[in-house]
């Protein structure tokens, strides 16, 4: 029987909801361990007996940087600070100049809404937003072929569908888009620490992720990986001044810019966000990205395959590319997520499906446990 390159014994003793639940839901929130809680100690002991010590905990947020950064083979100089994805994909498009021939934005229809929102609000600065469609659960390359035009200015491509599953092949869209002239962004929060990705190669020329899904942090900070040289392109209006070449120059009057994507910082940095980030990742890192994803991956196919032999209806592709998420059909999600916790397995409801995402820390008999109580508790509904 296959088992992770890791000690999966050791590994789970690090996460004390394990004694309790099964978590299932690494696509919403992940557990918490006893890295992630000790770097919060941390913080939270430096506040209260330091007081304040502003030159180590903006230190820190540098270091969760520099964390990310290293987690997508990049430098610590093409990752800006957010509170969000929302925030990140704000940065960019108020960054770019829709007032051109070239205006259009073309958005795949697996986007997470918060992502198509911030492109139609630039339709007011002249962005001409189409989407390519979400069919059977897939987005295929042969739509964005249809989308991406001599008119594109940015493509904007999640590299794993929250609602499905459904994992897109980010080179090949990387290729369509530069091809035509377009650049291409990246929402990569539903595999960020469930595989192993390397920004430079992947084709994109910005890949935003935040923390609290697989990559075992919490809400309040999220990353953005800028192409080398694409920084110094982007001017936008949601800024700060963390975004100025000197932060504690403290010019009111003075618009420069930090240096390249340090540019897209905008305000006082999440600190304790930033703690507890860099502790999950380097965590992560310390385990081996290529173990986890190859333990992830096994865990999706089971989820998928366990779930279709116990009759459940699969949304989505059930073979190729595909994130660690499983979503199974159903009349009340929320209701089921309520049945499945009372059971101690948490899983998450979105929409018109039950999502069950296993992440590194879970076994195989996790996974057959939550399928069994999910087949339990939607014949008891019906
Ligand atoms: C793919 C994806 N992008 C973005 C978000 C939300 O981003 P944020 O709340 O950080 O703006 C989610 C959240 O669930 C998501 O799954």
């Amino acid at each position: 029987m296959k088992s992770p390159e890791y000690d999966l014994d050791a590994v789970r003793s690090q996460i004390p909801i394990l004694r309790t639940h099964i978590p299932m839901n690494s696509c919403s929130q992940a557990p918490q361990c006893s890295a992630t809680r000790a770097a919060a100690d941390t913080y939270l002991t430096s506040w209260n007996e330091a007081g304040m010590d502003w030159d180590a905990w903006v230190g820190e947020v540098d270091a969760a940087r520099a964390e990310f950064a290293a987690f997508v083979g990049a430098q610590a100089n093409d990752v800006a600070i957010a509170t969000s994805v929302s925030q990140a994909t704000a940065s960019i498009a108020t960054g770019l100049d829709f007032t051109g021939e070239r205006c259009g934005v073309v958005a795949s229809g697996g986007e997470f809404p918060t992502v198509g929102h911030v492109w139609l609000a630039q339709e007011r600065f002249g962005a001409e937003v189409s989407w390519v469609p979400v069919r059977d659960g897939m987005i295929h390359l042969d739509d964005y072929a249809l989308a991406i035009t001599e008119k594109t200015l940015v493509v904007s491509a999640c590299r794993g569908y929250y609602q499905t599953g459904f994992k897109q092949d980010i080179g090949a869209i990387a290729e369509m888009a530069h091809e035509r002239g377009a650049l291409l962004y990246v929402d990569a929060y539903q595999t960020m620490g469930s595989e192993e990705f390397d920004a430079p190669s992947s084709g994109a020329d910005f890949v935003a992720s935040g923390n609290l899904k697989f990559l075992m942090g919490i809400p309040g900070i999220a990353f953005l990986w800028v192409r080398p040289g694409m920084a110094d392109q982007l001017h936008p209006s949601i800024t700060g001044w963390f975004g100025r070449e000197n932060p504690y120059a403290f010019d009111t009057q003075r618009l420069d810019w930090g240096d390249g994507a340090r540019r897209l910082d905008t305000g006082t940095p999440p600190v304790v966000e930033a703690y507890i980030a860099r502790a999950g990742m380097a965590w992560m890192r310390e385990l081996g990205m290529a173990a986890i994803a190859d333990w992830d991956a096994h865990l999706g196919l089971h989820t998928i395959q366990g779930a279709l032999a116990r009759g459940l209806e699969v949304m989505g592709p059930t073979e190729g590319l595909h994130t660690p998420t499983t979503a199974i059909a159903c009349a009340d999600s929320h209701a089921i997520e309520a049945a499945l916790r009372e059971r101690g397995i948490i899983a998450s409801a979105r929409g018109p499906a039950i999502r069950l995402a296993p992440h590194f820390y879970n076994t195989i008999d996790d996974v057959d446990q939550a399928l069994d109580a999910l087949a339990d508790v939607m014949r008891a509904a019906q």
